[in-house]
């Protein structure tokens, strides 16, 4: 067998040990050992764990296995003090756009309503008002620091409804004009 083979063999052979006085690269033993004890349980990979914890200065200069968990434990504090920042802002949000939609339906309710008993401009002045919910909710999400939209499904639908309205707006026999959907395609 080729020497330099027979080395590398060792290495991982010593590595998958979880040989303590193994130092790969520039790698603290301490994190390289822990890696693989964590490799081996499966649930996270040995390259992630290195990767993960290798970003941590204060790893670096982890004396013991638990100082790393310090370390280790630090890291999930940032993981989910990020993940409750999101939420909290995802649950303003999508509270703000909750009380949109209200609003909106209780709109429609009272369109409904001036339809029947024919105040086809009252019912025309409410379907304007109600035009709002769908982009008010998208533009709260899209600038919301959480980054996200779990909304978008929905807000379409209901902007594809109310330009269906919109296009039988003459049906209502006024020209209200729905300005906010200029951009919309019909
Ligand atoms: C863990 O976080 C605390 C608070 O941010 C900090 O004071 C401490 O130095 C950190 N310890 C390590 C080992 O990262
Ligand atoms: C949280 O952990 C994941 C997985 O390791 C990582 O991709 C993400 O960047 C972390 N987020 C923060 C804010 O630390
Ligand atoms: C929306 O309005 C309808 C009546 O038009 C009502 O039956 C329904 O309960 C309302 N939904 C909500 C969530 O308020």
């Amino acid at each position: 067998m080729h020497p330099q083979v027979a080395l590398l063999l060792t290495l991982v052979l010593l590595l998958a040990a979880g040989d303590g006085g193994l130092v790969v690269g520039t790698l603290p033993a301490i994190i390289t050992r822990t890696c693989v004890d964590v490799g081996r349980g499966g649930q996270v990979g040995y390259d992630s764990c290195v990767e993960a914890l290798s970003a941590d200065s204060a790893a670096a200069s982890a004396k013991d296995a638990r100082e790393l968990a310090v370390v280790a434990t630090n890291l999930t504090v940032a993981n989910v003090t990020s993940t409750v920042l999101v939420l909290d802002d995802l649950v303003k949000n999508l509270g703000e756009c909750l009380r949109y939609y209200r609003d909106m339906n209780k709109t429609l309710e009272g369109v409904v309503g001036d339809l029947r008993a024919g105040r086809l401009k009252a019912a025309s002045q409410k379907l304007l008002d109600a035009t709002e919910a769908p982009s008010s909710c998208d533009m709260l999400l899209f600038e919301g620091s959480a980054e996200k939209n779990p909304m978008s499904k929905e807000n379409n639908d209901a902007e594809w409804h109310m330009r269906l309205l919109a296009c039988r707006r003459r049906i209502l026999g006024t020209d209200v004009k729905f300005n906010s959907w200029s951009h919309a395609t019909y």
